[in-house]
């Protein structure tokens, strides 16, 4: 199981960090130190691994499609500094959090170069022969895609502050802080050949749906993960008092009592090591792991039904094992 993903993976990553690096370059070496720091650290570049695969199920070379892959990925990164510092976490990637080391001061100003050095990136697929209109459209849609992100974690932010979060609305914020994202690496991979409305109408679907099971089974390791495995911290979501889908499911469910105690914990930065393990025990004893499972699996399977409409190459099976691989992964 996994063969396939693992085998591309292995074999475009270090490509894939080459561009990154060849991009994210200058002075003051602090800020590029900081603006590298993650990147430097691991990741699984799941973003731009979509990028590659759908450019070549289409059939295109992989260098054709390496700035667009960088670009996501970069887009990642400076998401991922300022999240970060947003839910005021001190671990990522197994290494502290760029804030941590370098200050919030540095680490806003390396989100922000690498916010730019992704469009940097991104246009340098003119050089490798893309079609100047194709990368305007990638442009006009990776500017898209960050703009909902920080919608979505605007979203994240004010429904702290709210008991009453729906599915609904929960579906709505993760497909923005995190399915548009991968809708957008499934869309450039794309545009890298075609701009075939209907392919590209089937790349959206298929990341989209990808990209909101993937942060579905994301909440579920921030409550059940092992810390040293996903290499940042659990219950970091209870004590930021995040609406994950289990804390929804959870907060619907439970008698007043323990609602009452569960939201009395959740949102507590100075809760205990005790507190928040009642916190999340209160939340499992509802059910909402096996809930949240059924509806991870609900929207991976909508993003394989969209891969089968997709040529049947080598490549796509890397993006069928993707699939299989958002679901089972522990980290
Ligand atoms: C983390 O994404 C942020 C979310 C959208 C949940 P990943 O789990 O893909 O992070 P890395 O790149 O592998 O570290
Ligand atoms: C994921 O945020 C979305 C972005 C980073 C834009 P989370 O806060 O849910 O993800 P982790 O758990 O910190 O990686
Ligand atoms: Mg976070
Ligand atoms: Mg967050």
């Amino acid at each position: 199981m996994l063969e396939k993903f693992n085998e591309y993976a292995k074999r475009v990553v270090d490509k894939i960090d080459a561009y990154i690096y060849n991009v994210v370059r200058g002075e003051p070496e602090t800020l590029y130190d900081a603006a590298l720091h993650l990147i430097r650290a691991g990741g699984k570049r799941l973003r731009p691994i979509i990028v590659l695969a759908v450019a070549e199920t289409l059939g295109a070379d992989l260098e054709k499609a390496l700035p667009f892959a960088a670009a996501v990925e970069i887009v990642h990164n400076f998401t991922l500094i300022h999240d970060d510092i947003i839910d005021e976490d001190e671990m990522r990637r197994g290494v502290p959090t760029v804030h941590k080391l370098w200050g919030q001061a540095i680490a806003i100003t390396a989100g922000d170069l690498l916010y730019a050095k992704a469009f940097t990136a991104l246009s340098k697929a003119v050089e490798v022969g893309v079609s100047v209109d194709r990368v305007v459209k990638a442009m006009e849609y990776l500017a898209r895609a960050c703009s909902t992100i920080a919608e979505g974690q605007a979203m994240d932010i004010l429904f702290e502050d709210r008991e009453d979060v729906s599915l609904d609305e929960y579906l709505v914020m993760v497909y923005k802080k995190t399915g548009a994202l991968f809708e957008a690496s499934a869309v450039l991979g794309g545009l890298v050949v075609t701009d075939d409305e209907p392919i590209l109408k089937t790349l959206e679907a298929f990341g989209r749906n990808l990209g909101i099971a993937f942060q579905i089974k994301d909440d579920i390791l921030g409550l059940v993960g092992k810390e040293e495995v996903i290499g940042k911290p659990v219950y970091s979501d209870i004590r930021e008092g995040k609406k994950t889908v289990l804390v929804v499911y959870a907060l619907q469910r439970l008698d007043q009592e323990k609602r009452e105690r569960l939201l009395s914990i959740l949102g507590k930065k100075s809760a205990s090591r005790e507190e928040l393990e009642e916190a999340a025990n209160l939340i499992i004893s509802t059910g909402a792991l096996d809930f949240a499972y059924r509806l991870a699996r609900e929207y991976a399977e909508k993003a394989r039904a969209a891969l089968y409409r997709l040529p049947d190459k080598e490549t796509r099976r890397v993006l069928e094992d993707l699939v299989d691989y958002v679901l089972v992964r522990d980290r």
